[in-house]
């Protein structure tokens, strides 16, 4: 299948790159690069170079790949900048969206398969979150995620398109910035390499649900097939913060070592948790990568000296599934 993948120069949108060059689809990315890299689009993979917000070069971009199916990942997805700027997130995260789907309504495009957060939901009322939970954003960033999956769903419902909405938990892998969203483990990472313990903020008993990177991929795979509609992409497990700097330094070798803490960021949620069983049951998707083994891919790919060039990635994040 021809297929258009927004923000395939950034860390999600690598990984499943290369899943759908392995599956035999075609591939081309819209991505500015604002936060991508280029070397992280495989050789071959036409990649277009301008943003979202650019209403006339989407349209360009997406009449001449004449895709079948667009993965939708580009996207402001630093909470910090959301805060400061809410409206450069709308014009992005907003805006942006709906100049996509205009192109694909109009270039007729089959499917569209957006990439949303676990940030829609805001603070858990119970765990995990199942797809029915209430969403109360705490953050620009977690509102302008919901208001596109407001318009996802109105062009499957009214505009011909038939649209898929992913909610990713915190992601993690080869190939992740400290700075990006969920860079807990890139951080720690990038400190156990460095022979320093991991960082903690706040007391560590906060919990997320870490899912490994390709294993995003695959459920964007699924999607690819699956109907139309909205999933937690999720384990539906907690980890804690000190439970998973614990596994960082036993994989390194440093379990003597003791992580460092310190005071608490402001606004962070205290305990997440997505539930997978919508994904399984519809899309036949199941995380195959513990955190234990997620973890001694990240470590082995920051020991390798965090490349990023697409072959080194996808290598790199691979091994024995469990
Ligand atoms: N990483 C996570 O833990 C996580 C969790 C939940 C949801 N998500 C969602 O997954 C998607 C991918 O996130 P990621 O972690 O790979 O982030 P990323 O920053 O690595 O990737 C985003 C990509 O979008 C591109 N981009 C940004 N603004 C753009 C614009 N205006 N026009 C064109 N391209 C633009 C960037 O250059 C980058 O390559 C995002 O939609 C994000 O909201 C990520």
């Amino acid at each position: 299948m021809r297929t258009l993948v927004t923000g395939g120069a950034g860390f999600v949108g690598a990984h499943l790159v290369r899943a759908l060059l392995d599956a035999g689809h075609t591939v081309a990315v819209l991505d500015d690069l604002s936060a991508g890299r280029a070397e992280r689009v495989p050789a071959g993979v036409p990649l277009y170079q301008i943003p979202l917000e650019d209403r006339t070069a989407v349209d360009r971009v997406v009449a001449e790949a004449r895709p079948q199916a667009v993965f939708h990942l580009a996207a402001q997805v630093d909470v910090q900048t959301a805060l400061r700027d809410p409206l450069q997130d709308l014009a992005v995260n907003v805006t942006g969206t709906v100049n996509l789907l205009e192109a694909c309504r109009k270039h007729g495009v089959e499917r569209v398969i957006y990439a949303s957060s676990a940030a829609v939901y805001g603070a858990p009322a119970a765990l995990p979150l199942a797809e029915e939970a209430p969403c109360r954003p705490l953050s620009p960033y977690g509102a302008s995620k919901l208001a596109a999956e407001g318009y996802l769903w109105a062009y499957g419902q009214s505009l011909g398109l038939t649209t898929t909405i992913l909610r990713y938990a915190n992601v993690y892998g080869p190939g992740q910035e400290a700075r990006a969203e969920g860079g807990v483990v890139a951080s720690f990472a990038a400190r156990i390499v460095q022979g320093q313990p991991p960082r903690i903020f706040g007391s560590g008993h906060q919990t997320r649900d870490f899912i490994y990177v390709t294993d995003v991929a695959r459920a964007n795979l699924a999607a690819l097939e699956g109907p139309g509609g909205l999933f937690n992409v999720g384990t539906g497990q907690e980890a804690s913060i000190r439970e998973l700097a614990r596994l960082f330094l036993e994989e390194a070798g440093l379990a003597h070592l003791e992580p460092v803490f310190e005071a608490a960021r402001p606004g962070e949620i205290e305990r997440s948790a997505l539930d997978p069983r919508r994904a399984q049951a519809q899309l036949g998707w199941t995380p195959q990568v513990d955190l234990r083994e997620g973890v001694a891919r990240t470590l082995a790919w920051a020991r390798a000296g965090s490349p990023m060039e697409a072959d080194a990635l996808c290598r790199l994040a691979g091994g024995r599934p469990r």
